[in-house]
């Protein structure tokens, strides 16, 4: 498997950053997510093999951490938080709602694939829960009016 010479390139340059190549692995994970959409079982065997540890170690991180991606989402990817400050300002009301809304469960995609929800613990916007990311981007204060604008604004 090769990811190409630009990837590995920059690879390096993040494994060089680092005492031992192992403690790249979080960086590195992140590469290939933004190369790929998500990591598949072949790639967490390449990040093994390139910071020179086992599969298991890199199945252990990508399955710890909510902000990797185990299998293709859709194109509008919703992580909604459901800790403390959000659970007391209507996470779970709110997850109940996308769930209606987007006909679909927790880690599931919708069959056209334009969006996934998934269910996330704190992502440190406490203060204005409750919120969720949506891609790259929080959203925040929400309603169950603000979240239908938002979503049904979205190509
Ligand atoms: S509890 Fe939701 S952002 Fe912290």
């Amino acid at each position: 498997m090769s990811f190409g010479a630009e990837f590995e390139q920059r690879v390096d340059a993040l494994v060089a950053k680092y005492p031992e190549p192992k403690a790249a692995m979080l960086m590195v994970l992140w590469e290939v997510q933004k190369d790929k959409g998500w990591i598949d079982p072949e790639s967490e065997a390449w990040v093994a093999e390139r910071l020179g540890t086992s599969p298991a170690q890199v199945h252990g991180v990508v399955s710890f951490y909510t902000m990797y991606k185990q299998k293709p989402m859709g194109r509008h990817h919703i992580q909604v938080c459901t800790t403390l400050s959000c659970m007391l300002r209507g996470s779970d009301e709110l997850m109940d709602h996308l769930k209606g809304k987007l006909g679909i469960g927790e880690g599931e995609v919708t069959p056209d694939g334009k969006f996934s929800l998934c269910r996330v613990e704190c992502l440190g916007s406490c203060g204005t829960a409750p919120m969720f990311q949506l891609n790259d981007e929080y959203h925040e204060n929400l309603t169950l009016e603000s979240v239908d604008r938002l979503l049904d604004g979205l190509d």
